[in-house]
């Protein structure tokens, strides 16, 4: 199955991409996660991508949009794959039906995260990463039993510097502005479906599975 998953920062699309593409078999290709490894590895791409990240802003379209080109020509990602973060702007959604035009296939289904801002606010205020694994905590929501240590690895977990509130508010700004018309992008081919995204996390996974059902 190839599956975008869309939706405000903090929405918990990082968080559902891990059960979704476990439950789907598929790769979770996260386009925040790649660049985050790229600016802590201090790559071209990494310092490049930096200033915009820390700024709230988006990465040029050229940039991201030729490094997925190259992620989904991996044979992990021939099959199928769940996409956390991209697209994000209109022509971003246009570069990705054209790739997989050109290989003969398609999206199968959009997921779009609903939730409030006060609710991404909370999220995001509170939210932790493992820089081990990767995995996404909340110190309320979700919180480790040792505070500031990944129960999975043992991994130190920090904040993101682009989670601070004057940022968190210019994200929100950008996501209404160049993210929020992919709902129009994809509603027009038939392949939106929206899901409540409140309520325990398991619950939200739950509501994404069973759309998953009942359009494949
Ligand atoms: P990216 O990493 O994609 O950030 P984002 O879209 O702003 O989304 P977040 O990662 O902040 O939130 P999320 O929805 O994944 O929520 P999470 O699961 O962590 O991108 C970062 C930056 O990279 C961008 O700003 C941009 O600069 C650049 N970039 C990336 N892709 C790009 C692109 N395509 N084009 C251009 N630039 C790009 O959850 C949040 C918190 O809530 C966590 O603490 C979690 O534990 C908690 N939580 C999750 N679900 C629940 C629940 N149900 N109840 C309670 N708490 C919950
Ligand atoms: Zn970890």
């Amino acid at each position: 199955m190839r599956l975008v998953l869309v939706g405000p920062p903090g929405a918990g699309k990082g968080t559902q991409a891990e059960y979704i593409a476990a439950h789907l078999s598929v790769p979770k290709i996260s386009t925040g996660d790649i660049f985050r490894a790229n600016v802590t590895q201090a790559t071209p791409l990494g310092l490049e991508a930096k200033r915009y990240m820390d700024a709230g802003g988006l990465v040029p379209d050229e940039v991201t949009i030729n490094m997925v080109r190259e992620r989904l020509t991996e044979p992990d990602a021939t099959d199928g794959f769940l996409l956390d973060g991209f697209p994000r702007t209109v022509p971003q959604a246009e570069a990705l039906d054209k790739m997989l035009g050109d290989s003969g296939v398609s999206l199968d289904l959009v997921l779009e995260l609903i939730v409030d801002n006060d609710e991404v606010i909370r999220r995001l205020s509170g939210r932790r990463n493992c820089r081990g694994c990767t995995k996404i905590w909340h110190v309320e929501f979700d919180a480790p039993s040792r505070e500031g240590v990944c129960d999975r690895c043992g991994g130190v977990l920090y904040q993101r510097d682009d989670d601070k509130p004057e940022t968190v508010a210019e994200r929100l700004r950008v996501y209404a502005r160049d993210t929020s018309p992919l709902v129009e992008h994809y509603g027009g081919q038939g392949k939106l479906v929206g899901i409540d995204a409140t309520g325990p996390v398991e619950d939200v996974t739950e509501r994404a599975i069973d759309a998953l059902r009942s359009y494949s």
